[in-house]
C-alpha cells in the first residue's frame, strides 16, 4: 500500500516511516525541505497546493503529522506559530484530499490525549473524557495547548472529504529508543540521577510503546468501521512517581533526585519549555482501541521500559562502537597521510 505523511520527518514520523518502509509499503513524506531518506520524500510547504498533492493519489492512507513543535515557551509569537502550522497544514491536506481523482481510503489525523481535563479522579476515555479547558486549578498555558488542540480537530471536522475516513490521533508521548526521542531525554535525566518524582508525582503520565503505536496505526487503516477520535494510550497510565521509579529500575538506577515545581518552572525558563508537559496530569486511556479488540503489546509501563532500556543500550552501544571505529579510521589515514 501507499501512505503518505506530511510532515513525517520528525519523531513519530521517522518511526512509521521505518515500519511501513521496512514491511515494503511506499511511504512517501511530505517535507518543507529536500532531505534524504530511505523512503520518497517530496517537498511542500504545509500551506498551498503544489505537485505534492500527486502523491495523495491512490494512497490507502494519509497520516498528517505537521506542526510546529510544542517544546518551546508559549509566547503570543510561538503561540500563533504553534497553532497555525496545524490548522494550515490540516485545511490544504483537506482541500487536497478533496481535490484527489482517488483519494486516500483514510485520513489518520495527528491530534493529542492533551486535549483532555488535567485530572486525577478517573481516567479519559473517548466516550467518558472531560475535554479540558475549565480545571480551576490549571495555568492559562494548559489551556492554550487544548485550544490549539481543538482548532486542529475542528479542522478536520470541516474538511469535506466524503470518500475519506476521518481518524483523530489522541496520542500519548510515544517512546522510542531513537536519539533525541522523548525516552531518550528521559533516560538521560535518570542516568544523571535528576530522574526522581517531578513535583509531588501524583499527576499521570500517559504512554504508549513505538511498537504498539505502529500496531495500533495500521490497526486503524484495516478497520473500516472506526472514524472520529482514538485515543493511542497503553492502557496502564501511573503517576508521575511511579513512571520515573520504573524507568529507574528498568536502567539499573537506584539514586532519583526529586525535582519541586519551582525548579521545575525555573529550569523549563532557561531549557525554553514549559512544564505542563511535566505537570500535567495525563491520564488516557484506550477506550475505543481496546472495545474493539486490539491487545497491546506492552501494556504496562515496567516491561516497556525494560524493553525501551535494552533496545537502547543496544544502539547506543553500536553508535558508540561506530564513533570510535570512524575516529580510528581517520587517524589512521591521517597518520598514513602524514607518512
Ligand atoms: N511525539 C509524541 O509523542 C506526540 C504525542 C502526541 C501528539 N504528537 C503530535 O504528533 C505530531 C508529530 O509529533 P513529532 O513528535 O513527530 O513532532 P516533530 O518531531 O516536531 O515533527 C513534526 C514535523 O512537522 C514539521 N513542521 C515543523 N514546523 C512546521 C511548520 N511551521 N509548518 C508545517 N510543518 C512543520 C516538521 O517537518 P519538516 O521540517 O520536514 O517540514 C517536523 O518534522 C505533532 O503534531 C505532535 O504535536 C506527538
Amino acid at each position: 500500500m501507499k501512505v503518505v505523511i506530511p510532515g513525517g520527518s520528525g519523531q513519530v514520523g521517522t518511526i512509521l516511516a521505518r515500519a511501513f518502509h521496512g514491511d515494503g509499503h511506499e511511504v512517501v513524506v511530505l517535507s518543507r525541505s529536500a532531505r534524504k531518506a530511505p523512503w520518497g520524500v517530496m517537498t511542500w510547504d504545509a500551506s498551498t497546493r503544489g505537485p505534492w498533492t500527486k502523491a495523495l493519489e491512490g494512497a490507502e492512507a494519509v497520516i498528517n503529522l505537521a506542526g510546529r513543535s510544542v517544546n518551546c515557551r508559549y509566547t503570543p509569537e510561538n503561540r500563533g506559530a504553534i497553532t497555525q502550522s496545524r490548522v494550515q497544514s490540516t485545511r490544504i491536506v483537506g482541500e487536497a484530499i478533496a481535490a484527489a481523482t482517488r483519494p486516500p481510503r483514510v485520513w489518520l489525523q495527528a491530534s493529542t490525549a492533551t486535549i483532555y481535563a488535567h485530572r486525577y479522579d478517573a481516567a479519559n476515555d473517548e466516550a467518558t473524557g472531560i475535554i479540558g479547558g475549565d480545571e480551576p486549578d490549571a495555568p492559562a498555558t494548559w489551556r492554550f495547548s487544548i485550544d490549539v488542540a481543538r482548532s486542529w480537530e475542528r479542522t478536520l471536522d470541516e474538511a469535506a472529504v466524503p470518500r475519506t475516513r476521518k481518524v483523530k490521533l489522541r496520542s500519548a508521548m510515544t517512546m522510542s529508543p531513537d536519539r533525541g526521542g522523548i525516552f531518550d531525554t528521559l533516560l538521560t535525566l535518570v542516568r544523571r540521577r535528576l530522574g526522581g518524582q517531578a513535583g509531588d508525582g501524583r499527576q499521570y503520565v500517559s504512554w504508549v510503546h513505538e511498537t504498539d503505536f505502529i500496531r495500533a496505526l495500521y490497526w486503524l487503516i484495516e478497520h473500516h468501521e472506526v472514524e472520529g477520535p482514538v485515543n493511542i494510550a497503553a492502557p496502564d497510565p501511573l503517576p508521575n512517581a511511579a513512571f520515573m521509579r520504573g524507568l529507574r529500575e528498568a536502567c539499573g538506577v537506584s539514586l532519583g533526585l526529586p525535582v519541586a515545581r519551582w525548579m521545575l518552572e525555573l529550569g523549563a525558563v532557561f531549557m525554553r519549555t514549559e512544564t505542563e508537559l511535566i505537570l500535567k496530569s495525563r491520564r488516557v486511556v484506550p477506550g475505543v482501541l481496546t472495545k474493539r479488540g486490539f491487545t497491546f503489546q506492552f501494556p504496562r509501563w515496567p516491561e516497556a521500559a525494560d524493553d525501551l532500556c535494552r533496545r537502547w543500550r543496544e544502539q547506543n552501544t553500536g553508535a558508540r562502537r561506530l564513533d570510535r571505529e570512524q575516529r580510528d579510521g581517520h587517524k589512521a589515514t591521517m597518520k598514513a597521510q602524514g607518512e
